[in-house]
């Protein structure tokens, strides 16, 4: 049942600092000591834009004497960040601990209750009780905003909330994890593999210690999940998100790509297809000729394809200090100044529980690597069974003759559009041809130009 909407509650005036809006911080590591220094340098022109001045009342850290970039100057200090939301020298609560549940979804569900306005930068959180925190501020006539949350300093939420809000989306896509990028552009350009790469990006402190969050495509799942919630008017559906992360991706594979005009990205696509909302985050054959193909890096980027918009395209970065802590301080100015939008573009209660679509149904073209013994009739048997699954070749490399026919050659292929169901049974009776020696691997690939027209 949709909870009942309660009348917004005038934004609170403060009492400290003549009129200042007093800010709560939760967490004071990457994105809380950003937006410190943010606050700190730009407080003359943020004042003059929010139309007061934004000052930091309390914080809440785990360890209190850690050694910080920055002094967040006569503040009180909280153990327990839920304190913040009680305190009454707090109007609004700034969440920059991370984690989907405990501390970080108790602080922004105690100051929701207590009718004050949460910033968020956690996508974990929002992705996983996006729809339970949205209630809890339509309830109590508060605001959640979370900017930061989605490809860091990028304002996509703004974008798809407010600046598309007349259009109806056809699609939405993007690159919303930096470390992926960053992995997949330095196999390209030095020819490494994903190993050798993902342990260099650990050492310069582009990935985490445990990287599978980022390489297994589930922090830009998050993402996808509150991207899609807004552009489609649904409820938000983490689980219904298809994932696969970049770690099968070889070097053979991005220098095949690239001969066929193709470069590997780990994109979040959402798209209504056949009546149902398919979420999709998986490595995509990106054509060369794509603007998003060349976005490079720790960058992020987001399309959004709309009825009287057409296409646009956000480039940014997507992570880091400031750059999030930009999101942040952009959604504290908006409060501030009394700006406010439902948490997920329409009041709770007009959000579709829109039918997940099924990734056996999905059309499109694929990219296909085998393994083969360099023997007569192999590629005859593989086209045979892709024939008998409706498959058709659209182009195919092989290049020299085997050394060693124990290792085999590879071979690469091309489809038509095909139907995954019909896609998985092939590679399933490929994998078990004698002439096949690994399991082949496939990557779907996206014809993103096309898409548009039609
Ligand atoms: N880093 C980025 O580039 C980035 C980009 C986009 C979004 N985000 C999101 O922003 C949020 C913060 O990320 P971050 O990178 O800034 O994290 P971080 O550097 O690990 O900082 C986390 C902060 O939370 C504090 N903390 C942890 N548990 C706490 C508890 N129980 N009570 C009080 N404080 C607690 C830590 O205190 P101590 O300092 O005392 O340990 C630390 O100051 C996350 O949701 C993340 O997903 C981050």
């Amino acid at each position: 049942m949709a909870a009942p909407v309660a009348e917004r509650k005038p934004l609170p005036t403060g009492t400290a600092g003549g009129g200042a809006l007093r800010l709560g911080v939760a967490g004071l590591g990457t994105v809380g000591c950003g937006l410190l220094a943010i606050l700190q340098r730009n407080a003359d022109l943020i004042a003059a834009r929010a139309g007061r001045p934004l000052q930091v009342t309390a914080v809440s850290v785990r360890q209190r004497r850690k050694k910080r970039p920055l002094d967040p100057g006569p503040v009180r200090w909280h153990a327990n960040p839920v304190d913040l939301a009680r305190d009454p020298e707090v109007d609004v609560v700034v969440e920059l601990i991370g984690g989907a549940s405990g501390p970080a979804r108790d602080l922004c569900l105690a100051a929701l209750k207590a009718g004050k306005p949460v910033v968020t930068a956690n996508k974990a959180m929002l992705a996983e009780h996006g729809g339970l925190l949205a209630r809890q501020a339509a309830s109590s006539g508060t605001v959640l905003a979370y900017e930061a949350a989605v490809a860091g300093a990028i304002p996509v939420i703004k974008t798809l909330r407010e600046g598309l809000a007349g259009n109806r989306v056809h699609r939405l896509y993007g690159i919303l994890n930096g470390t992926c990028n960053y992995i997949l552009t330095t196999m390209e350009q030095t020819g490494r593999d994903f190993a050798d790469v993902l342990a260099e990006a650990q050492r310069l402190g582009y990935a985490e210690a445990d990287p599978s969050f980022d390489v297994d495509g589930i922090d830009a799942a998050h993402k996808l999940a509150i991207l899609a919630s807004l552009a489609f008017g649904s409820i938000i559906d983490f689980r219904k998100v298809h994932v696969e992360g970049i770690s099968r991706v070889s070097a053979a594979d991005i220098a095949m790509a690239s001969e066929l005009g193709y470069r590997i990205k780990l994109l979040g696509l959402a798209q209504m297809e056949q009546g149902g909302l398919v979420q999709r985050v998986h490595p995509c054959l990106v054509p060369l000729d794509t603007p998003i193909a060349h976005v490079d890096g720790v960058y992020n980027a987001v399309v959004t394809e709309s009825c009287a918009a057409g296409r646009i395209l956000l480039e940014g970065r997507g992570a880091g200090a400031e750059p999030t802590a930009s999101a942040v301080a952009a959604d504290l100015i908006d409060i501030a100044a009394g700006r406010f939008a439902p948490v997920f573009g329409v009041p709770g209660r007009h959000l579709a529980r829109l039918r997940p679509g099924s990734m056996r149904d999905h059309v499109g073209c694929y990219y296909v690597r085998l393994q083969v013994h360099d023997q007569p009739g192999v590629i005859a048997d593989i086209s045979a069974i892709l024939k008998r699954n409706g498959i058709s070749i659209e182009s195919l490399l092989q290049h020299g003759r085997a050394v060693d026919d124990e290792r085999g050659v590879p071979v690469v292929m091309t489809t038509h559009e095909a139907r995954e169901a019909s896609m998985d049974k092939a590679l399933g009776a490929i994998a078990r041809l004698a002439s096949v020696l690994d399991r082949p691997h496939a990557i779907r690939i996206e014809k993103l130009n096309e898409a548009e027209e039609g």
